[in-house]
C-alpha cells in the first residue's frame, strides 16, 4: 500500500517557520491526545497553552502554510443557514435490539449465530466483541489522505446531514490520523462511532444554562438529558455555540474503506482505530459464547451507575470478519451483532408533593414526591427540581404525570411533566417558592443574578446544622463512621448539639440515652469521634464546609499556605494567587473566616483534639511574590524560561502566557517581541533577570 508523506516533516527547503509550524502542530496533536482521549497529560496545561499560541501567531504571520488539520482550526466557520445532505458511501445500518433486559437476552443472540453458521453442539464457542451500547447518536467520520474531510450524522441511514463544523469541534476526534505503522493509513476511512455527553458535562451544561436563564437570558433553555444536549449540539448551526458544548467521542466500527486496512478481527480494527488516535471505551473486551455474553451484561449492569457516561445496553459482535461476511445482513440489519439492553433511565410516575428541603449552605431546593417508581436500577420517591424557575418553567404540578430520569448516582430529576396532564382542567396551582424558611422560619432571600432562594438562618436554623454536621462527618472529609441522617436528627433535635465541637463534648452517657441507641452503638460512636480527630488539613478545611471549597480547592489551599492560621488571615489578594481559586472562592473563603464564630469554631475544634500532620517545610515558606503575576518574554542572560517560571511561582506569583492590564511585570531578556510591545503600551512595569533576583533577594 502507497501511505502518503502524512507523518514525515516538511521538505528540508522548508523555511524555519514552517518547519516550526508543522512541529508544533504534531506537538499539539501527540499532546492534545494524551489530555483528551488518553486522560494521560504529560505536560503542564501552560505548556500546552504555550505552543498553541506560538503557532496560532506563527499562522496569523504565514497563513498560507496554515493546515486544515491545524489545532488551531477546529473552530472557525460561519453559522449555517441549513445542513448539506451525505449520501453515505456504505449505509449507516441500526442493529437488532433485544429487548429482554435478563440474561436470556444474551442467549437467544449466541443461539440464533450459533445456528445461522450451522454449528454443532459440540462445536467450540463462538467469540464475539463485547461493547457498551452508547446513548449518543451516530457519526460517520470520512478521513481522506489522513485527513478529516467530512462528518456526518445517520440520518435515515442512506442520506445523513453534513456536520463537519460541529464535529471538528471535537478535542476527542482527530482532524489527522496518528501514524500507525502496523495498519499504515488507508487512502479513505470512515470511522464510525458515537457522539455523546458525559453525565458531569451535562449537568455543568444545565447548571450553566439555568444561570443563563436566571440572569433573564430568554433564548435559553436546559436540556432535557445527555443525549438531548449531544444532538442538539451536533445539530447546532452555529459552531461556535456547537463548540460550547461539551462533547465527546467513543469509534466503534468502520464504514468505506479504500487502500488496505490489514485486519481480520473486530477487536484488531478497534485497536487500529485507538492506534490511529479514537478513544476506544476501555470496557471493550472479548467473550467466549452465550456465558462470555452473559457475564458481560452482568458485569456492566453492575457499573453502570458508575460509569460517566449514559449506557442504554450492551452489544455483541462476532469477532472474526470472515464470519460476519458469513452471517451476512438481514433487512438491513446484521445478522452478527444485537444490542442488549438494561433498564430504562427514564420512567413515568404522578407528583405527591411539592416540598421544600434546605440544604448545608441554607439553599432552598423544591423536591417533588413521587408514588415510587422503579428507573435506572433503583427505587426513586423524591426527585429534584432545582430551584423556583426550573420548577415553574417546566410547570410542574402536584397531581401531574411527570417523566423521571436517574442516571448514574446522580440525583433523580424531573424531566418535564406528560403533555395530557397538562391538557388536565384540574391542575393545581403552579410551584411558588416559599419565602420564609420551611425548617426555622427565617427570612428566604434570593440574591440578584441568582438562581437560588436562601434561609438566612445561618447555623441558627436546624436544617443548615444538619448538613453541616454530615458535610463535616462525611468520609471525605474527617470522617466520623457510624454517624449519619439519623442519628444526627436525634442529636440536633435534642438539642445536643449546636456547633461542629459540640460532637466532641457529647461522651457516652448523653449518646446511650438516645432513643433506640444501645451500649455498644455509642461506645462506636464514641470511638469513631476520637478517631475523627486524627486528619489531614485537607480534609478538615473541606469539612468546614465552606461554599465554594471542595475537596480539590481545599487540597490546592492546604498544599499553598501549610497551615489553617494562613488561610484564615490570608487577603483575598493572596488567596487568588492558589491555583483554581477564582474571585467568588476567595471572597467566599475571606467572608467565612471574616465570621468571629467561624474562626471560633477552628479553635475549639482543635481544642477538642483535632490535629493533622505538619506539612512540609517548603509550602511553609514564605512567598514574597505572592498576589502577583508575571509574564516572560524573549532570551534571559543565565536563566532558562523554566528556571525563571519556577523561581517565580516557588514565590508565590502566576506566570502567564499573554500580557494584559493585570500583568504585575514583563520579565524580558534579549529578542523580546510583541509581549514587550504590548507591556509598554499597556504601561506594565518591564524587567530584567538581574531586577528579579533583587525582588527575591531582598524579601523576607
Ligand atoms: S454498531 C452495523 N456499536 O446504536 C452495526 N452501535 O442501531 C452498526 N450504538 O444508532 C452499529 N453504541 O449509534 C454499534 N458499540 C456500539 C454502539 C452502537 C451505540 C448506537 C448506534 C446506532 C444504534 C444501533
Amino acid at each position: 500500500m502507497q501511505t502518503p508523506d502524512l507523518f514525515s516533516s516538511p521538505q528540508p527547503e522548508a523555511s524555519p517557520s514552517e518547519q516550526r509550524m508543522a512541529q508544533l502542530r504534531s506537538l499539539l496533536q501527540h499532546h492534545g491526545h494524551q489530555y483528551y482521549v488518553l486522560d494521560a497529560p504529560e505536560v503542564p496545561d501552560a505548556a500546552y497553552d504555550q505552543w498553541f499560541q506560538e503557532l496560532q501567531a506563527l499562522e496569523a504571520a504565514h497563513p498560507q502554510w496554515r493546515t486544515p488539520d491545524s489545532p488551531t482550526q477546529r473552530v472557525g466557520g460561519k453559522p449555517l443557514d441549513a445542513f448539506a445532505s451525505v449520501r453515505h458511501a456504505v449505509p449507516m445500518l441500526s442493529i437488532r435490539t433485544e429487548t429482554d433486559t435478563e440474561s436470556t437476552g444474551a442467549l437467544a443472540f449466541d443461539t440464533r449465530v450459533r445456528k445461522e453458521l450451522e454449528l454443532t453442539e459440540d462445536a467450540p464457542a463462538v467469540e464475539y466483541v463485547t461493547e457498551l451500547k452508547f446513548d449518543g447518536l451516530a457519526i460517520n467520520l470520512r478521513f481522506e489522505g489522513g485527513v478529516l474531510v467530512q462528518a456526518a450524522t445517520r440520518g435515515d441511514g442512506e442520506y445523513g446531514e453534513d456536520v463537519t463544523q460541529n464535529i471538528r469541534t471535537i478535542a476527542q476526534i482527530p482532524l489527522k490520523l496518528m501514524a500507525y505503522a502496523q495498519a499504515g493509513v488507508p487512502e479513505v476511512l470512515e470511522v464510525r462511532g458515537e457522539v455523546y455527553m458525559r453525565r458531569d458535562d451535562f449537568e455543568a451544561l444545565n447548571e450553566r444554562q439555568r444561570a443563563r436563564i436566571a440572569h433573564g437570558d430568554k433564548g435559553e433553555k436546559t436540556f432535557v438529558n445527555p443525549r438531548n444536549a449531544a444532538a442538539g449540539a451536533v445539530r447546532q448551526l452555529d459552531p461556535a455555540i456547537a463548540a460550547e458544548r461539551p462533547l465527546s467521542f467513543f469509534a466503534y466500527g468502520v464504514g468505506e474503506v479504500r487502500g488496505t486496512l490489514a485486519v481480520s478481527t473486530h477487536m484488531e480494527l478497534l485497536l487500529a482505530l485507538k492506534a490511529w488516535g479514537f478513544p476506544v471505551a476501555e470496557l471493550t473486551s472479548t467473550a467466549l459464547g452465550a456465558d462470555g455474553l452473559v457475564a458481560f451484561h452482568q458485569r456492566i449492569g453492575a457499573l453502570r451507575d458508575q460509569l460517566p457516561y449514559d449506557i442504554d445496553g450492551v452489544v455483541y459482535k462476532v469477532n472474526a470478519l470472515a464470519l460476519q461476511q458469513r452471517l451476512g445482513f438481514v433487512s438491513r440489519e446484521p445478522r452478527w451483532a444485537v444490542a442488549h439492553k438494561y433498564p430504562a433511565q427514564e420512567q413515568i410516575t404522578t407528583v405527591l408533593a411539592i416540598d421544600v428541603q434546605v440544604g448545608r449552605t441554607g439553599k432552598l431546593t423544591p423536591v417533588a414526591k413521587l408514588a415510587p417508581v422503579f428507573v435506572g436500577g433503583v427505587t426513586v420517591t423524591n426527585a429534584t427540581l432545582h430551584n423556583e424557575d426550573e420548577a415553574r418553567r417546566k410547570d410542574v404540578r402536584v397531581g401531574d404525570t411527570v417523566i423521571v430520569r436517574r442516571a448514574g448516582d446522580v440525583i433523580p430529576e424531573v424531566v418535564g411533566v406528560v403533555p395530557e396532564s397538562l391538557a388536565s382542567a384540574t391542575r393545581s396551582e403552579m410551584f411558588t417558592m416559599p419565602r420564609i424558611c420551611p425548617v426555622c422560619g427565617s427570612t428566604a432571600v434570593r440574591e440578584e443574578g441568582e438562581a437560588d432562594y436562601r434561609c438566612t438562618g445561618g447555623l441558627f436554623c436546624s436544617a443548615q446544622r444538619k448538613q453541616a454536621i454530615l458535610h463535616f462527618a462525611q468520609r471525605r472529609a474527617v470522617e466520623v463512621e457510624g454517624l449519619g441522617e439519623k442519628l444526627v436528627d436525634q442529636l440536633v433535635d435534642a438539642g445536643l448539639i449546636h456547633t461542629l465541637p459540640d460532637l466532641y463534648r457529647l461522651g457516652f452517657t448523653a449518646l446511650a440515652t438516645l432513643d433506640r441507641m444501645a451500649d455498644k452503638s455509642a461506645q462506636n460512636i464514641v470511638d469513631a469521634l476520637e478517631k475523627s480527630k486524627e486528619t489531614t488539613l485537607p480534609r478538615f478545611l473541606f469539612g468546614l464546609g465552606i461554599r465554594h471549597v471542595g475537596e480539590a480547592t481545599a487540597k490546592a489551599l492546604a498544599r499553598h499556605f501549610g497551615q489553617i492560621d494562613a488561610i484564615m488571615d490570608a487577603s483575598e489578594e493572596q488567596l487568588l494567587v492558589v491555583n483554581d481559586v477564582g474571585p467568588t472562592v476567595a471572597q467566599s473563603i475571606r467572608t467565612f473566616f471574616d465570621q468571629a464564630h467561624n474562626r471560633e469554631v477552628v479553635e475549639q475544634l482543635r481544642a477538642c483534639g483535632i490535629h493533622w500532620p505538619a506539612l512540609d517545610a517548603a509550602s511553609n515558606a514564605p512567598k514574597p511574590l505572592a498576589g502577583l503575576t508575571f509574564v516572560i518574554t524573549g532570551t534571559l542572560p543565565t536563566l532558562g524560561r523554566d528556571a525563571a517560571k519556577d523561581l517565580i511561582e516557588a514565590a508565590g506569583a502566576k506566570v502567564s502566557g499573554s500580557v494584559s492590564k493585570k500583568t504585575s511585570f514583563v520579565l524580558a531578556g534579549t529578542e523580546a517581541g510583541s509581549k514587550l510591545d504590548k507591556a509598554r503600551e499597556l504601561g506594565v512595569a518591564v524587567i530584567d533577570e538581574a531586577a528579579l533576583r533583587q525582588m527575591l533577594e531582598n524579601t523576607p
